[in-house]
């Protein structure tokens, strides 16, 4: 492996997207978010009334998508269906059903497979659940963030709270633990601590001060 790799995971809301992609322009590296792939097929799905209990005809459909990959503004990116998805794959529904959909073992192979592929486009952080552990395991620079489940439902909720879908506390709180009892207790590549990987507790960190931490353990990655 010539290119390298940065793994950021944790659970949801524990502060990565924002802070992987602040590493990424630190690095000059690319970033990735494979979350998004995981919401782009299950936006994918749910538009093509295909059950979200069907693991058959949800592979039958991932073997046929139209998926397409390229690189703009510091990131790998992707268009389903000649779209490049944005505020759709955030939305309540997608939230209910990605966990789900995420477990299926046919979504895991094809998803990591292509995230895997993406290497070719050059150093990458990658942002999600499982890069450390069976995405790029043999990266040597793999970080874990977590927060407090209050702090991470608080986050999210300030996060969303002027969207376009009016939510209460409770239902972002409730919504984030349903999502990490699925991603931890799946039988596939479950959320869980790599081995090697820098443990973060952010709960009372702010991004400047996860994203100093962080640059400060890549220094060697760093452009001279
Ligand atoms: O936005 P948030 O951090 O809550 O989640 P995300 O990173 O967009 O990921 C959405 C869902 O995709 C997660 O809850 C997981 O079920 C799944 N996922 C995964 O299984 N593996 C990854 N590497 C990334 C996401």
């Amino acid at each position: 492996m010539t290119n390298k790799v940065v793994a950021i995971d944790g659970p949801s809301a524990s502060g990565k997207s924002t802070v992987a992609k602040r590493v990424a322009a630190g690095l000059e590296f690319l970033y990735v978010d494979s979350g998004s792939l995981y919401r782009g097929i299950t936006w994918k799905v749910l538009k093509e009334g295909v059950s979200i209990m069907d693991a058959d005809k949800v592979a039958v459909m991932l073997k046929t998508v139209d998926i397409f990959f390229f690189v703009a503004a510091g990131a790998v990116r992707f268009k389903i269906d000649g779209v490049e998805l944005k505020n759709e794959i955030r939305t309540v529904e997608v939230n209910e059903n990605v966990s789900k959909i995420a477990a299926m073992p046919a979504v895991r192979s094809q998803v990591v497979s292509w995230l895997r592929d993406m290497h070719r486009f050059g150093n990458l952080v990658m942002e999600g659940r499982d890069i450390g552990t069976a995405v790029f395991p043999g990266t040597e620079y793999k970080f874990y963030l977590d927060a407090s489940e209050e702090e991470r439902a608080r986050r999210r909720f300030q996060e969303i709270h002027d969207g376009v879908e009016k939510v209460t506390f409770s239902e972002v709180n409730e919504s984030l633990k349903r999502r990490d009892t699925i991603d931890k207790g799946r039988k596939l590549d479950p959320l869980r601590v790599a081995p090697g990987a820098v443990i973060i507790d952010t709960t009372s960190m702010n991004i400047d001060q996860v994203v100093a931490f962080i640059l400060e353990r890549l220094k060697p990655l760093l452009r001279k």
